[in-house]
This record gives structure tokens, C-alpha cells and sequence, in this order.
């Protein structure tokens, strides 16, 4: 099945793609340091939900990308919906090959897609560059929450081995010239809601599209992430974002 095509079915109830509750982001969005009219930038927006907050709140500017097909048409629709078409921004694309201007955002983000530059480092230097010195940056990041089980490294092979400590997160950004400012840990209330309403979305598609061919590749999957999640990830897997300051 395709990847942004089960991403969107299982996040299709989602307005904040990642585990981190309502409430956080709002917390989140309340201690940005950010004057007004600062320029924010989302590498893999998802549905803009954190960018739309942060404009509404500070009277900001921001550009999204987001390389989803399902996902950008959705963010579109939002930020048209909420007004801030003159005030964001939503761009289709590969966050990795967007042109970034050195020192051009006073905010720049990427919550939830590390991968985009290689894992943890490379988004911090990437990010830390788009702002320069003073800008801030927000990273959402997994982290490990306690030692790998053997059953979970051999489970999850390519995400394991790149998983630090939260306290090793946080070093790797004071190493890289960021100081941290704050961190917004999701609990499992946080991660339950997260992963069980991919769960919900999944098996109500398959009951309203039972001649979708894609349908039992679907269940298989979530159902066989969910039990993973159930049994391993929810103890063993954290989940952070962290709010920093490149180091003037
Ligand atoms: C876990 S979701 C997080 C979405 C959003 N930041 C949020 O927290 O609600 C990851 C997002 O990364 C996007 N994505 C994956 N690879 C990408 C890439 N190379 N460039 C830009 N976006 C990407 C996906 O489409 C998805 O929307």
C-alpha cells in the first residue's frame, strides 16, 4: 500500500500529526520568545495545526512544506479556512530541498521528521542555519525511554540504533551551539491518543471502503503497529518537543 496513502487514511482524524496533546501545543506556542511579525518556518507541516497557532497567537508569517500529496490539499484548505491565507504559506515539497535563506526566520521547525536531514544533528544544524544566531527552533523528537528491549531493536532495526536518552537530545543540541529553553514531553495519555485514533480511523475506513483493494493491507499493518505500540512502544519510546536557541 502506498506510504502517504495509509499516513493519510490513519491520520485522517488527526489535527496535530504527533503525540503531543492539545494542551501542550497551545503551552508550546505560549512560550515562544517571538516578536511581532517574526517569520516561521515548518518543515513537514502536516495539516499546519502548530503553524496556524503560532500566526493566530503572534502575529507571525510562516511558510509549511510538507512533501505529502494527501496532506498539503489539507493544510491548504485549514489556513483558507481559518483566514490566514494572507499570513501563511503552504508549500508542496521536499522539506530537505526547500531553499532555505541563511538567517532569514526568526522561528524554524521540524516536528516529527528528522529523517528529513539524517536524524537529530542534521535537522539541528539545518534548522539553526535558516534562523542564524538568536533564532529559536523547535524539534519534536523520539527519544528512548528506557533501555531497549531485545524484542523492540529487532523490531524496529533502522530506529533503534538512532535513538538517544531525552538527556542525550538535549546534549546533542547544547553540543551543536543551541541552548535549550524547554521541553514538552508527551505522556501516554498523549501517546494512547496519538497511536489508538490511527487505530479508530483505520478500521472505519475499512468498514466504509470494503472494496478498497488496499483494505486488508491496511488492517494488517496498523493492527500489527498497534500491538507494537501496545506491547513495546508505549513504555519503552518517548516523545519530545524541544523548544531551542542558537547561541549568539
Ligand atoms: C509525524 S508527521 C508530523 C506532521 C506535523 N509536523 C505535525 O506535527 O502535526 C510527519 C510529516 O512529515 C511529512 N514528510 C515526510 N517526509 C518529508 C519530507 N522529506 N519533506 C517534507 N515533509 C515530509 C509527512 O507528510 C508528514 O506530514
Amino acid at each position: 500500500m502506498e506510504t502517504w496513502k495509509y499516513y493519510g487514511i490513519t491520520h485522517s482524524d488527526h489535527e496535530i500529526c504527533n503525540p503531543t496533546s492539545s494542551a501542550k501545543l497551545d503551552e508550546l506556542v505560549s512560550l515562544l520568545p517571538l516578536r511581532p511579525d517574526a517569520r516561521v518556518l515548518d518543515i513537514a507541516c502536516g495539516k499546519a495545526e502548530l503553524l496556524m497557532r503560532i500566526v493566530t497567537a503572534h502575529g507571525a508569517r510562516g511558510v509549511g512544506v510538507d512533501l505529502s500529496p494527501w496532506e498539503v490539499p489539507i493544510a491548504r484548505k485549514r489556513v483558507s479556512e481559518r483566514g490566514l491565507s494572507e499570513s501563511i504559506e503552504i508549500v508542496e515539497g521536499d522539506g530537505a530541498k526547500y531553499a532555505m535563506e541563511p538567517g532569514s526566520y526568526d522561528l524554524a521547525m521540524c516536528i516529527g521528521a528528522t529523517w528529513v536531514w539524517g536524524g537529530l544533528e542534521g535537522t539541528l544544524k539545518a534548522l539553526a542555519a535558516a534562523v542564524g544566531p538568536g533564532g529559536v527552533v523547535a524539534v519534536g523528537e523520539c527519544f528512548r525511554a528506557q533501555t531497549l528491549s531485545p524484542e523492540y531493536v529487532a523490531a524496529e532495526p533502522e530506529l533503534a540504533p538512532t535513538l538517544k536518552s531525552h538527556a542525550a537530545n538535549v546534549r546533542c543540541a547544547r553540543d551543536m551551539g543551541l541552548d535549550f529553553l524547554y521541553a514538552l514531553v508527551s505522556c501516554q495519555d498523549d501517546w494512547d491518543r496519538y497511536e489508538h485514533l490511527q487505530t479508530r480511523a483505520a478500521e472505519l475506513y475499512a468498514a466504509k471502503h470494503p472494496d478498497d483493494p488496499d483494505v486488508a493491507a491496511l488492517l494488517e499493518k496498523r493492527r500489527r503497529e498497534d500491538d507494537h505500540f501496545m506491547s513495546m512502544g508505549r513504555d519503552q519510546l518517548g516523545w519530545a518537543i524541544y523548544l531551542l536557541r542558537v547561541r549568539s
